[in-house]
């Protein structure tokens, strides 16, 4: 009998190392000045992380919070930025449903799924994250980025939808979801969003779904709120210059006098608190999806008898797979929030630009480095 070939032993294919040359990235020192520097690659550092290139990212109003130093949990030193699409470029032993090539949309918490908070849906209080890229640990705006927890994190983007298209979906589009949804909006209901700026926006597309009987808008911005009006999103506009009185009848008048059955406060602006609970109807729902950077006064002799529910906070951004099906079925679309786009070396004057608002600019998208 012929004896058998002695086979080959078969060794596990390994990647070969990324070539780790130093990377852009865009550094905040934590007292309102920003600075495009070299730093190392980002390697991989826990059994749950990734290594994402970043494909798309873009500033977010928040960054502008952390850039100003209004965020007391950001930590200076830290790669700005946490609203990105990428391609996953390695992965640690214990990510399982992401490979190297996968096209993502990164959620801007990081959280591990298991703890008390995340078992509920809670993932911005998650025991071992919350919101950490760009704020506490390297996020987005650089060429590559260290993603924890990426089974959690990514969420795969369809063949048919553009990395522009899925974009926004991790942060202010989650966000969008997650207000419109905390608002618990009924069919025929009046929903009023406080700031038609990129949060307002995609809350008022989220909104939508719920079939209220009508969304209203308030915005001091006048471009911003014909944009709502013009997309269909809002179908009444109210001046938020106006005197709050003023708008607060305003609100009366399209609500058969009783207020807004559901107030979602989106702008962050000196008297928009204010204006959220007045505007709304005796026992609505008020959410802040908007991070202020003052405390803001609960008059609670002025609001007795309102008997108010109000839902406060970061978004939980999870469960992002189904607002990607809207996504591709075309029921959301986030292209009108795109204003410019500037590569990674122009970002400083991204940041001016958006901060500025120059051109009516609601987003900017960020490419890579050229
Ligand atoms: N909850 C979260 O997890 C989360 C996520 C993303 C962003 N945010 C926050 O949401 C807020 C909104 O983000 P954005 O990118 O849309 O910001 P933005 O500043 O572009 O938009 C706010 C809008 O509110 C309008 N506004 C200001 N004062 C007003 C007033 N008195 N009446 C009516 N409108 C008024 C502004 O004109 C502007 O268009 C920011 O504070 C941001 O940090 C929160
Ligand atoms: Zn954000
Ligand atoms: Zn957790």
């Amino acid at each position: 009998m012929r004896k058998p070939t002695p086979r080959s032993p078969v060794l596990p294919w390994t990647k070969p190392p990324r070539e780790r040359t130093p990377m852009k990235a865009l550094v905040h020192d934590g007292n309102g000045n920003i600075a495009l520097q070299e730093r190392p690659q980002p390697t991989l550092q826990l059994p749950t992380d990734a290594i994402v290139r970043v494909t798309r990212s873009t500033i977010c109003t928040s960054d502008l919070h952390i850039m100003r130093g209004a965020v007391p949990h950001a930590v200076p030193d830290t790669v700005l930025g946490h609203e990105f699409v990428g391609v996953v470029e390695e992965v640690s032993a214990d990510v399982t449903r992401f490979k190297p090539g996968d096209r993502v949309a990164v959620n801007c918490e990081t959280f591990c799924g298991t703890c008390f908070f995340c078992q509920r849906g809670w993932v911005n209080n998650c025991e071992q994250g919350g919101w950490e890229l760009g704020c506490r640990i390297d996020g987005c705006q650089a060429e590559f980025v260290r993603v924890p927890f990426a089974d959690n994190a990514f969420t795969r983007i369809p063949d048919s939808v553009s990395d522009e298209d899925a974009l926004f979906l991790g942060d202010i589009l989650a966000t969008g979801w997650w207000g419109a949804r905390l608002a618990e909006i009924e069919e025929g209901s009046s929903v009023a969003v406080i700031g038609a700026g990129p949060v307002g926006l995609t809350t008022m597309m989220c909104a939508r779904l719920a079939n209220p009987g009508s969304i209203i808008a308030i915005e001091c911005d006048p471009h911003r709120a014909e944009l709502a009006k013009r997309l269909g999103l809002a179908d009444r506009i109210i001046d938020g210059s106006a005197p709050l009185d003023e708008i607060e009848r305003a609100v009366q008048d399209l609500t058969e006098g009783r207020g807004a059955d559901s107030v979602i406060e989106a702008a962050g602006g000196d008297a928009t608190f204010e204006m959220a609970w007045r505007i709304a109807r005796p026992n609505a729902v008020v959410v802040i999806s908007a991070m202020y950077e003052h405390d803001q006064a609960l008059p609670l002799p002025r609001m007795y008898g309102k008997n108010l529910v109000f839902k406060t906070g970061g978004v939980d951004a999870s469960g992002l797979d189904e607002v990607m099906a809207l996504i591709e079925s075309g029921k959301i679309d986030t292209s009108c929030l795109i204003s410019k786009r500037y590569p990674l070396n122009d970002i400083l004057e991204a940041y001016r630009a958006f901060e500025a608002r120059e051109d009516d600019c609601l987003k900017v998208v960020i490419t890579p480095w050229e």
